[in-house]
């Protein structure tokens, strides 16, 4: 029988049991820098298992027994805001044997606060509160400062979704303050950037004039291989009693483009499609690609709805052809774009809300969806679809 929960774990970061498609030589390479305490920066498309990849690695008891310390900076609008998600980070690394007001001594910038409980009589819950006089750039040294002193070493950092810094307008000065800080940490304490925006993130770290300028190791997270995809999903399902044929996986491989998350979605799909026990039939493969396309229109159409009129052209144009050249007059004059329309829609599209991606071989650039679901989806919006079509099967 079928265990009643999907193993196939969609959007969430990938906990250390459930199945992931091994990334052998990211993962050894991660582990070696890991177990030398270097700086390492991480990049990729969203979705693609940043976060999952680095988990698993610091999870691993045989590669990290050290405070492991994560700071997710996604959608941090403020300096001040930066300086609280570090705070968080170090209180939730810290033991609850740690979280005393010892510990706490002498901080200017944050202290533990005790909170009634509302959900059971007489209880009491502990966190973190933000002392707000000083400038935000003490605060962030201070916490730094901490990080670096008062943990358990090894001590592993991870800043998360690192460029949204380098969008702020003081991000110059933080990445600054941050470069002055960690330049001085003390042996055994690393950090580990992880970023989806490849762009900001290679300026930060490999433009000479920038604070982080060579400060760390890359790796580069790319697209499933078809190998790779092809013996994780076969197994996968016959680890719980399915039976998924080969052509099978390879029919998801070409559907998803070796993208993780747009594989996730269909295989999850393609379980919650198929009667407990049974081999997986061709019918319930193609159901399952339509049912993941709707699932992501949920996902799609609001934000569909928020984009510029140019940035919906450009899409569209990529939806329907595939990919093209992104100055090709004639799918310019076909779709109504103009050439400074592309400039800035590649810009927003490509740079900074990565969905597309500029793929250059040789002289030719072309330009592409990332992910092939989101791919279907526009093409199904931009004609006229309203609403979702496919139908949800019970198992
Ligand atoms: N190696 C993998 N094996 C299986 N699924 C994966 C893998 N990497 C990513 N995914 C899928 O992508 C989703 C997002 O993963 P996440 O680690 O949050 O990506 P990122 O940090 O790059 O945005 C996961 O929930 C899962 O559906
Ligand atoms: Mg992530």
């Amino acid at each position: 029988m079928y265990p009643p929960t999907n193993p196939f774990i969609v959007g969430d970061v990938i906990p250390p049991e459930a199945p992931f498609c091994e990334r052998i030589a990211e993962r050894q390479e991660l582990e070696m820098h890991i177990r030398k305490s270097r700086n390492v920066v991480i990049w990729g498309h969203r979705r693609f298992g940043k976060t999952s990849l680095v988990f698993r690695v610091a999870r691993d008891s045989n590669v990290f027994t050290g405070t492991l310390v994560n700071c997710v900076f996604f959608g941090a609008s403020s300096p001040q805001e930066v300086v609280r998600r570090m705070q968080r980070g170090i209180w939730n690394a810290l033991t609850a044997t740690q979280k005393t007001l010892e510990w706490f001594k002498g901080l200017r910038y944050f202290r533990p606060r005790v909170d009634p409980d509302t959900s059971s009589p007489g209880g009491f819950s502990i966190g973190i509160e933000a002392t707000r006089d000083g400038p935000w750039a003490n605060a962030l040294e201070e916490a730094i400062g901490k990080l670096h002193s008062d943990l358990p070493r090894p001590v592993l950092v991870i800043f998360d979704e690192f460029q949204a810094i380098a969008q702020l307008k003081e991000g110059a000065e933080i990445e600054g303050l941050l470069r002055e800080q960690i330049q001085h940490r003390p042996a055994q304490v690393s950090y580990i950037f992880i970023g989806s925006q490849r762009g900001m993130l290679q300026a930060m770290f490999n433009d000479k004039h920038r604070p982080f300028f060579q400060q760390a190791q890359a790796i580069e997270i790319e697209r499933l291989a078809k190998d790779q995809v092809i013996s994780y999903l076969t197994n996968t399902f016959a680890d719980f009693q399915g039976f998924l044929a080969e052509e099978q996986a390879e029919r998801l491989f070409e559907a998803c483009h070796g993208h993780p998350y747009a594989m996730q979605a269909i295989a999850a799909a393609l379980w919650d499609q198929t009667e407990a026990g049974t081999p997986v039939t061709n019918k319930a493969v193609e159901e399952a690609i339509r049912l993941a396309v709707d699932r992501e229109m949920q996902k799609v159409r609001p934000w569909w709805a928020r984009l510029r009129k140019g940035d919906r052209l450009l899409l569209e144009a990529c939806a329907r052809e595939g990919s093209f050249a992104p100055y090709s007059r004639d799918v310019a004059a076909r779709y109504g774009l103009s050439p400074s329309g592309i400039r800035k829609s590649i810009e927003n599209l490509v740079e900074l809300d990565p969905r597309l991606e500029l793929i250059e071989t040789g002289k030719q650039r072309k330009i592409q969806f990332v992910d092939p679901l989101e791919a279907i989806c526009i093409r199904r919006l931009s004609e006229g679809d309203s609403e979702p079509v496919g139908r949800l099967m019970k198992r």
